[in-house]
């Protein structure tokens, strides 16, 4: 396979605070919306908490030195606003001291350090005034960002507001399937713009504070109709493509809610602006601040069809992996049936070309477009520990290295793609499924929390290696 980049191509690997660091209750972090819904019977697969996770927040040097083992260029992980500020309180100087001493072991590793400021860990305190329900924590969200790039904004240089507000809005105020799990409809548009407020509020404000690479990660897909030429098929593709990527990029690029998703989210506020409504004067404008880049996350494509899928139980809910925000289907079907292309431990289908297509296609819809960053890509699968310890995961190592090509291929087609974080570093937390998916490039064994490259994390390596001998 033949690939190319731009000399600078940063190569990465990604992670999340709640997802690997522990310690959830030490050093004065309070409880998360994950801390509290890992605690809902049922809510979380196994009852898997986040209180070990991989121990990263202890074993943090260790972490870096595979980092730096590997050869990455840059690291992308998220601070926890629990962990920094805990409710209406001063900011907490051990949680700062954590992300401060990270930073640093990562300059002195010569990587670049690639902040996430919301990576889906509301304080519960927060929620508990309503969350991001709630016009206030948009407000309360730029102070904690403040306090974050006051202790670290001398030597950090890469500033992402929100990772997938589609997960941390749709998924969590109206599918219920993650934190805080409302099933509220309402809630969850109100979600949507209060989080994309938060992103405007704080890029103004760390501008204002002299930060000069601002920008958000977004999980985008390409919305393919089961059938083109059904209009029920397409129908059903374009509101889906509404829910998933235009409510996102669309304000914080254009400045506005498409006509399309406004007119199906009238009934939640999303179509008018007032003094005292949901969107209020002037809020589109602090959304679309310009950006310096534009984080792109795609696992996968979704082909979606308006007709009942054969055998599902509840034709209104989508097949499992994408569990979409069912209150906004309505009496509509919208279901994701598959191609019979191979799937990933996460169900997902594997199909390296819609990567290709997604960053070329962003590139032609929007004008306005700043350099793109795969800030997420990545393979869930059943790794087996080899006799010789060894952790020969070629189904991820092909997933991997298919979708860099496809990157290659973009940038070959004039996608202005700047890097490539594979995710993740370490199997880790993932979400509602509790440790039994593995993403990692590097093992994690759960009983002894001992890290091992495995072969992906290898040829991922040899990848970087020799990308940076062909420029
Ligand atoms: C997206 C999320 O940002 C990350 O937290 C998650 O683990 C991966 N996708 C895999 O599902």
């Amino acid at each position: 396979m033949t690939t190319s980049f731009p000399p600078g191509f940063l190569w990465g690997s990604a992670t999340a605070a709640a997802q690997i660091e522990g310690a959830a209750f030490e050093d004065g972090k309070e409880a998360s919306i994950w801390d509290a819904f890992a605690r809902v019977p049922n809510a979380v697969l196994n009852g898997d908490t986040l209180d070990v996770a991989v121990d990263h927040y202890h074993r943090m040097p260790e972490d870096v030195a595979l980092m730096k083992q590997l050869g990455l260029h840059s690291y992308r992980f998220s601070t926890s606003w629990a962990r920094i500020r805990p409710g209406d309180r001063d900011a907490n100087p051990a949680g700062l001291d954590f992300y401060s001493r990270l930073v640093d072991q990562l300059l002195e590793a010569g990587i670049l350090p690639w902040l996430t400021l919301y990576h889906w860990d509301l304080p519960q305190a927060v929620e508990e005034k309503g969350g991001w329900a709630n016009r206030d924590t948009a407000y309360r969200f730029r102070d904690y960002a403040e306090i974050v790039h006051g202790a670290l904004g001398d030597r950090v240089q890469h500033w992402t507001t929100f990772n997938e507000p589609f997960c941390s809005s749709l998924l969590g105020y109206a599918a219920g399937v993650h934190a805080p799990g409302r099933r509220e409809p309402e809630a969850a548009v109100a979600a949507v713009h209060h989080q994309h407020l938060a992103h405007g509020l704080t890029v103004q404000r760390l501008r204002e504070r002299g930060a000069q690479n601002l920008g958000i990660t977004l999980n985008l897909t390409n919305s393919i109709p089961l059938d083109a030429a059904d209009p029920v098929d397409v129908e059903a593709a374009r509101r889906f493509d509404g829910l998933q990527n235009t409510i996102f990029l669309d304000p914080i690029l254009r400045g506005e809610y498409p006509a399309d998703v406004r007119h199906d989210l009238a009934e939640f506020g999303l179509d008018e602006v007032t003094e005292t409504g949901l969107v209020r004067p002037g809020d589109l404008e602090i959304i679309s601040q310009p950006l310096d880049f534009l984080g792109v996350n795609h696992y996968h494509d979704d082909v979606v069809s308006g007709h009942p899928l054969e055998g599902a139980d509840d034709p209104h809910l989508v097949d499992t992996g994408r569990p979409l925000s069912s209150p906004f289907v309505g009496s509509e079907y919208i279901t994701f049936p598959l191609r019979g292309l191979p799937r990933t431990a996460m169900g997902w289908e594997v199909n390296p070309a819609g990567l290709r297509t997604l960053l070329v296609r962003l590139g032609e819809e929007y004008p306005q477009l700043p350099p793109l960053y795969v800030t997420e890509n990545g393979a869930a699968y059943d790794d087996v520990v080899s006799p010789d310890g060894a952790i020969h995961d070629e189904l991820r190592t092909k997933y991997v290295l298919d979708h860099i090509a496809a990157v290659s291929d973009a940038i070959a087609d004039g996608a202005d793609v700047r890097g490539y974080f594979v995710w993740s570093l370490l199997d880790n937390f993932e979400w509602a499924w509790g440790y039994g998916k593995r993403f990692g490039i590097v093992r994690v064994d759960y009983d002894t929390l001992e890290r091992t490259p495995k072969d992906s994390a290898i040829a991922y390596s040899a990848v970087i290696k020799d990308a940076a001998a062909a420029v």
